[in-house]
């Protein structure tokens, strides 16, 4: 195989590129410089000027922040895209990439990167790959319940699906179904698409205790229709419920719908639900017709304050979904989901 034809087919196996055409990779594949890395080498460093990424094409890397080696971010393997994050917020390197084992990868400064973002489909998908990279990098936001117990909130990851399903099996039906309409258990599809957001038109709080269990969660869908309206649902594990959790929830809710555009929310719930309908009546819900005991209902975004959320948490939460929701590099167009 010629090197650029080599080049191409080790493209193919970049995730980001996944189904991109010939052409367009070939293009790429003229801009990247291929490079191998022994174990230990540093292939960037944080507080460092961003003036180009990588795709791992073969071996692992380590990325870690700050100084201690126990700041582990992720591990990072062959077909990935390193280094993004820098390029796309035009930043210093927030963390370091070292080679764990043998790597070998393609190099490219600014012009690959246009060049690979304007391959259709792929800046929404190295966009979205950087906001839950970002995520998973934060610091939870610490709330107390007004009984004392301490939680902390944090934007759901990916790999909160797994956690997901395990929680779904110990949920009552009555849960279940209040949340779902539905007994069944989650699929694990559903789990992914619960879990796998974009932070911009999905987005998901998770509050954690202690030992990091995820104990409850709200999320907001942005509506296909009317993009300033977004769906909202909530679901607490039964033994957390009536402790003023789902208050929280709705606060922290409104601070990320605010931020990212959203002045209405959307609700279904069912009409004995008298804990959910509390809430949203708190926030002057506008219902219409019950439905098979359904009741729809729409509100504008409430304030945070009602419902128990102090000026200090507000900033903080509100932090948090800036920093997910970066806005992103200035030519990659105005696309609602990649640009704020
Ligand atoms: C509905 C749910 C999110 C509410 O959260 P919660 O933490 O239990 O509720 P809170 O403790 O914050 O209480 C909120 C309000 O409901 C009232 N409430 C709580 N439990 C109640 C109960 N069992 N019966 C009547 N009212 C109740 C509270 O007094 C409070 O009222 P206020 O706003 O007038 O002060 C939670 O119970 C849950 O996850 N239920 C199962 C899934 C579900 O119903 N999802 C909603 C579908 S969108």
């Amino acid at each position: 195989m010629s090197d650029e034809g080599e080049t191409v087919a080790e493209l193919e196996a970049v995730d980001v590129l996944a189904g991109a055409p010939d052409a367009a990779l070939r293009g790429l594949a003229s801009l990247l410089t291929p490079f191998t890395a022994a174990p230990g080498t540093t292939l960037m460093r944080e507080g460092e000027a961003a003036h180009h990424f990588i795709l791992l094409t073969d071996g692992e890397a380590r990325v870690v922040v700050g100084e201690r080696d126990d700041n582990e971010l992720a591990i990072v393997a062959e077909g990935s895209i390193v280094g993004e994050i820098a390029l796309l917020r035009e930043r210093p390197r927030a963390s370091t990439v070292t080679a764990l084992t043998p790597v070998r990868g393609l190099m490219g400064g600014r012009a690959a990167f246009t060049q690979l973002l304007a391959i259709e489909g792929v800046a929404d998908k190295v966009v979205t790959r950087a906001r839950r990279r970002l995520a998973a990098g934060l610091v939870p936001v610490p709330m107390t319940l007004d009984d004392g117990t301490a939680l902390r909130l944090r934007p759901v990851l990916p790999a909160d699906q797994w956690r997901l399903l395990e929680a779904d099996a110990l949920i009552s039906a009555k849960t279940r179904y209040r949340r779902f309409f539905s007994v069944t258990g989650i699929t694990p599809a559903t789990a992914r698409y619960l879990t796998e957001v974009d932070y911009i038109d999905h987005f998901v709080w998770v509050a954690i205790d202690d030992e990091q269990t995820g104990v409850g969660g709200a999320s907001y869908i942005r509506s296909r229709s009317d993009p300033s309206v977004a769906d909202i649902s909530f679901s607490i594990m039964d033994e957390l419920q009536g402790r003023g959790l789902g208050a929280l929830l709705m606060g922290a809710l409104a601070i990320a719908a605010r931020r990212n555009g959203i002045s209405r929310f959307a609700a279904d719930v069912l009409s004995e639900n008298a804990a959910m309908v509390a809430i949203l009546n708190r926030a002057g819900m506008e219902w219409d017709m019950a439905d098979r005991g359904i009741r729809h209902g729409t509100m504008a975004v409430p304030e945070p304050a009602p419902y128990g959320i102090a000026a200090d948490t507000e900033r903080s939460l509100g932090a948090l979904v800036d920093e997910i929701g970066f806005r992103a590099w200035h030519s990659l167009g105005t696309t609602r989901g990649s640009m704020r």
